[in-house]
Parts: structure tokens; C-alpha cells; sequence
């Protein structure tokens, strides 16, 4: 719709608009407002937010302030004027025209305008760039949160009857990257490694180990995981009689006998070791003191019942404890209910997440609990944090997150696999990573030292199997792919580690001081877009924080790599003088501190030589 403004409806807009604004005009400016750490990016919003309520007299008014799609419709957009108009039944564009002209915003923005039917678009200013990133502590590039919370994150949590394999990627790179991050926003954050420790697997396995007996021959078997829950299941399968006392030992090691507990426990510590010693070559934050497994549940079960009994929210069907609750239904209508304890008494996977729950909310005082695990665990996290809330175990203000990932698919588009079928060992995918990434490393680089090599070669070969999948997003299934993932080219590990060691080798080149304080004043555009973006990571931190999606982050750092390429390009460093050459290599510095940090936050060792 088209519509000009005629002399009425002008006054009109103006009587209606121009009132609140008198009111607004002590709004607060940046400097103030950062104190209560507010990005650039809410900043603004709330800024635009007040002077739409001010300039309508609604109380709600949303700005949406987002980033600009390209460079002519300036560094930020205002978004919010149409739907408002729409609702007060406004024209737009007039709409927006007055708050142009009447937005304060002066010690930001150079030029505020109008574009389309209503969008706002916002120049940010170079002057305020260059302070801003002055002010910048390179300590800590992002500050701490306002309003630190308590989190609980449960990741990677294998089960420990088998051995890691490519199942558990996903889930244990994907949850260290938004641990690490929380744990950088100065969040309590409380890791939880909830391995499956107690199924009846341990009973096959138990009796697997009572009949190899010797203690120094059950060592050698121990050694392939893999290999002993094979063997353990081939006896299962085959001999009526081992699955009788495998049986039998499930209940004799829930019920606390000695023997079964010893047994269990050694396999648990080998399992655990080994687990461990991928976490380190990955490495991934997780420790000894972050093991919380479903055995550790197991007095807490109980209690668990009486509370879903006393909420009355316990059914029993074909012997079996339930809860049947309306929304979860088959497709042809049939109830889904959540199984508690079977017949004969023994509880179920989802009672220990019951209990788990009860556990980080009401005793850890968690106000956000994240679940890092497959997406096709979803309708088991969906109807335990429904019956959770309704049992009381977790307060309505506590958020319980699924954060599901899709399946890691080979190049055939199928789930990824070895040639044979067989399932690929975690360990294995890593050492052939770090393999392929040797060989590429010496074929480009063949001066290198060995030494010098197989450092390069772990942080590029881990790295690269860690960013390819942290940089889709979690929620598709993801294709594994040996040659994109190692590729200098794109959106992928290499290309962020070579961009970060090429500004370090600038430094290091020109014996320059990589720690002084060089005072930044931007001036030329590409100084100008690579300052915007610099200042701009603490939104996108702050954004994997709320959102829990890694592959935003790792967007980011490309884009920044890009745009450091293009001001490396355009404007001359080592060859430009006085202050314009402090400003460019203050531009530099920050690059590699911005660059180092994200990849940091990722779990990505960075090179200070490539
Ligand atoms: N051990 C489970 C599995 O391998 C994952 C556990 C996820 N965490 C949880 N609290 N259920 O499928």
C-alpha cells in the first residue's frame, strides 16, 4: 500500500506520536547502559523499543533491531515499525519516518534511515567503533553475565558397556562447546557426565568376567571393550544358562552383593578410563569429577515412586508402574505411557532421568538443565520433563532443554559406518584424523620438523573433525566428510587456524609486540567492517549462551576471518606509519585475540605457527 502524507493526518501522527518522547528524552546512553552489560545489539533495541512507546504511547513497543543484510542497508536494522503500524493501524513508512526523526541515537549511529515499507536502517558510527574497542579488555572480551545462573549441562554420557564410537561425537563436541561457553560467561556451571552405568548389560557382562576368573587374563580382555561385550553377548545368546545367571547377577548387583559390585566396579574403571582417554585426545573438559552416572541414582529411586504416588500420578498396567499422561498418544490413538518400573520391580531409564532431574533441580538449584543428547531421544525428554513438572521435581521457573542433534551420516547419506557395516570407534576416527591431517600439514609444509608436525597435525586433525560438525547446526543430520572437513578453504577449522597464525606471523615477522596497546581509530571501510564485527562478538556469544547453537559462533568467526582478509588486503599494515599503523595492527591484534577465544570457546587449539 502507497500512501501519502497529507497535512491532517501529519498533525495527526505528530499529536499522537510526538507526546511520550519529551517524556523519553533522558533516555540513557551507551556508556551507562553497558554497565548493566548490555550488548550493542539490546542496546539498541531497547533504545528503539522506548522511543517507538514514547512516539505511540504503547507500553509494549519491540524494535527488533537485527543485524542488516547487506552493507547499503546499514550495520543494523529496526524491523518493528511495520507490525506496530499494522496494529495502531498506521501507515508504516510515515511511522517510520517520525522515529528517524526523532530517534536519539547520536552517540552511535551517523546516519539513521528509512527504507521500503518501514525498516530502519542504522549506520554505526566509526568514532564509537574505535572507543568501544579501545575500551575492550583483552582478558576477557566478553563480560561476565549480569545475572549469573546455575546451569546444568548433561553431555556426552555414554554408556560404558561399550566402547565410544562415532554415536558419541556429536553430543560430547557439541556439549563441551556450549559448556565451555557458559563456563566463559562466568555462569555455575555443572557438568554432568551421565553414563550408563547400571543396565542389565552389567549383569552379562559380570558373569562374562566371573568365568574368565584369572585376574591377570581378564585384564588382557578388558583391554577391547569392543571385543569383551561381543564375546559376553555371543555367550548370551548361545548358552541358555549364562543368560539365566546373567539375569540372576543384574538383581544380586542392584541389591548391593560383594562380588557383583566388584566386578562391576573394575569394569566401570576401565570403561571410565577409557573414556577419558578420548576426552583428553579430543580434548574435552570433562573429568573424573564430572561422572554423575545413572548408578548414582540408585538410592534415589524410591523416593521417586512415593512422590508419583502421592501425586496420584501412578498407574499400573500388565504389572507395570506408569504414567499416563493425555498428551502423548500413538498415532492411532493408542496412550504412550512412561514406564517406571517393570514387572518385578526393576526401575527404567526414565525413572533415573526422574530422579536425575529431582537431583540438579532441587538440590544443585539448577535454573536451566540442558540435555545434549540424540534427537531421537526426543519424545523420552519430552514426556520425562512433562511428568518432572507435574511430580513437582522441577519448579516451573527451572528450564528443562532437549538439545537434540541429528545423525552423523556417511557420504552414501547413510549413518556413518566402516566399510563391513560395522560401527567406527571413536578412537579409531580420531587417530585417522590426525593421520590425514599429518600427511597434508608435511605436503604442504615440508621443512617441518616431526616434532613440529605432529603438533600441527593434532590441532588441525582434531579441529577439523570438531568444527565440521560444530558448524552445522545440531538440529540436521550432518554428512561426514574427510576432504571438506580438511580443506583450507571455507567455512572450516584449517581455514580459522591458518587466518589465526597469519596475523600472529605479522607480529612475529615484524618483531612486534603482540601485548602492547595499540590505540584503534578506524577510518577506511574495511577497517570499518572488521571493527563492527569485532565488536560484535560478545553478541555472538552471548547468542550460543541463549540458544545453544554452536555452528552461529563458528558462522561468525568465518565471517570475521573474511572480513580481516578483505582489510588485510585493502589496507597496507606493516607499510603504513605513525597512528594509522598502530590503529591497523590494533585491528590486527584483536583479530587474533577474537579468532583465538571463539575457537577456545569451541574446544579448538589454536597454532601460533601453521
Ligand atoms: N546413556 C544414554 C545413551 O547412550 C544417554 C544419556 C543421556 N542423558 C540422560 N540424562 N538421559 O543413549
Amino acid at each position: 500500500m502507497h500512501c501519502t502524507i497529507t497535512a491532517a493526518t501529519a498533525d495527526k501522527l505528530t499529536t499522537n506520536f510526538g507526546l511520550g518522547l519529551v517524556a523519553s528524552g533522558r533516555m540513557t546512553g551507551f556508556q551507562s547502559q553497558s554497565r548493566t552489560r548490555m550488548n550493542l545489539k539490546q542496546h539498541l533495541d531497547q533504545r528503539i523499543s522506548q522511543a517507538l512507546s514514547a512516539l505511540t504511547g504503547q507500553s509494549d513497543c519491540v524494535a527488533m533491531v537485527a543485524y542488516s543484510k547487506s552493507a547499503q542497508f546499514g550495520d543494523y536494522q529496526a524491523n518493528g515499525v511495520m507490525a506496530l503500524a499494522k496494529k495502531l493501524g498506521k501507515n508504516p513508512r510515515e511511522l517510520g519516518q517520525l522515529l528517524a526523526q526523532q530517534l536519539q541515537l547520536d552517540d552511535i549511529v551517523s546516519k539513521i534511515e528509512v527504507a521500503g515499507p518501514g525498516f530502519i536502517n542504522l549506520f554505526v558510527k566509526p568514532e564509537f567503533l574505535s572507543e568501544r574497542l579501545n575500551k575492550l579488555n583483552h582478558a576477557q572480551l566478553v563480560a561476565p553475565a549480569a545475572q549469573p545462573q546455575t546451569v546444568v549441562i548433561d553431555y556426552s554420557s555414554p554408556n560404558l558397556a561399550k566402547e565410544m564410537h562415532v554415536g558419541h561425537l556429536r553430543g560430547t563436541i557439541i556439549g563441551d562447546a556450549i559448556a565451555r561457553t557458559f563456563d566463559y560467561l562466568g555462569h555455575r556451571l555443572i557438568r554432568h557426565n551421565h553414563f550408563g552405568d547400571w543396565g542389565t548389560q552389567f549383569g552379562m557382562l559380570i558373569t562374562y568376567m566371573q568365568d574368565l576368573g584369572n585376574s591377570t587374563e581378564l585384564g588382557t580382555h578388558l583391554a577391547d571393550l569392543e571385543q569383551f561385550y561381543r564375546a559376553a553377548k555371543q555367550r548370551f545368546d548361545a548358552e541358555p544358562d549364562f543368560a539365566e545367571r546373567a539375569r540372576a547377577n543384574v538383581v544380586k548387583l542392584q541389591s548391593g552383593d560383594a562380588d557383583c559390585l566388584a566386578m562391576w566396579q573394575r569394569f566401570i574403571q576401565v570403561s571410565i578410563t577409557h573414556c577419558q582417554q578420548l576426552y583428553d585426545l579430543l580434548n574435552i573438559t570433562l573429568t573424573a569429577n564430572d561422572v554423575v552416572p545413572e548408578s548414582f541414582y540408585n538410592n534415589r529411586l524410591q523416593a521417586v515412586m512415593d512422590t508419583l504416588i502421592v501425586k496420584g500420578l501412578l498407574k499400573e498396567s500388565d504389572g507395570a508402574q506408569c504414567v499416563f499422561l493425555d498428551e502423548f498418544k500413538t498415532k492411532e490413538g493408542e496412550p504412550l505411557p512412561v514406564i517406571v518400573q517393570k514387572t518385578g520391580g526393576g526401575f527404567l531409564y526414565a525413572t533415573t532421568d526422574l530422579a536425575a532431574i529431582r537431583y540438579r533441580c532441587a538440590e544443585l538449584g539448577a535454573q536451566r538443565v540442558l540435555y545434549v543428547v540424540d534427537a531421537r531421544q526426543s519424545l523420552h525428554f519430552q514426556q520425562v520433563f512433562k511428568v518432572a513438572q507435574l511430580a513437582g521435581f522441577a519448579k516451573p521457573e527451572c528450564s528443562l532443554e532437549h538439545l537434540s542433534y541429528g545423525t552423523m551420516m556417511g557420504k552414501d547419506g547413510k549413518p556413518f559406518k566402516t566399510r563391513s557395516g560395522d560401527t567406527i570407534k571413536l578412537v579409531d576416527l580420531c587417530l585417522e584424523s590426525i593421520e590425514r591431517a599429518r600427511e597434508l600439514v608435511s605436503s604442504k609444509n615440508p621443512d617441518l620438523s616431526t616434532e613440529q608436525c605432529a603438533v600441527i597435525a593434532r590441532a588441525v586433525g582434531i579441529g577439523a573433525v570438531k568444527y565440521a560438525d560444530l558448524s552445522k547446526n545440531r538440529n540436521s543430520d550432518y554428512m561426514f566428510d574427510w576432504d571438506t572437513m580438511l580443506s583450507f578453504e571455507g567455512n572450516t577449522a584449517p581455514y580459522l587456524l591458518y587466518a589465526y597464525a597469519r596475523i600472529r606471523s605479522i607480529f612475529r615477522k615484524a618483531e612486534l609486540d603482540t601485548e602492547a596497546n595499540y590505540v584503534i581509530n578506524v577510518e577506511a571501510a574495511e577497517e570499518k567492517a572488521l571493527a563492527l564485527k569485532l565488536l560484535q562478538f560478545t553478541e555472538s556469544v552471548e547468542t550460543l549462551a541463549d540458544e545453544c547453537l554452536p555452528n552461529q559462533l563458528c558462522l561468525y568467526l568465518y565471517e570475521l576471518s573474511g572480513l580481516f582478509m578483505k582489510f588485510y588486503e585493502c589496507c597496507p599494515v606493516l607499510k603504513a606509519e605513525g597512528t594509522v599503523q598502530q590503529s591497523r595492527l590494533g585491528l590486527c591484534q584483536l583479530t587474533a585475540l577474537t579468532l583465538k577465544q571463539g575457537l577456545e570457546l569451541l574446544g579448538i587449539t589454536t597454532l601460533e605457527q601453521m
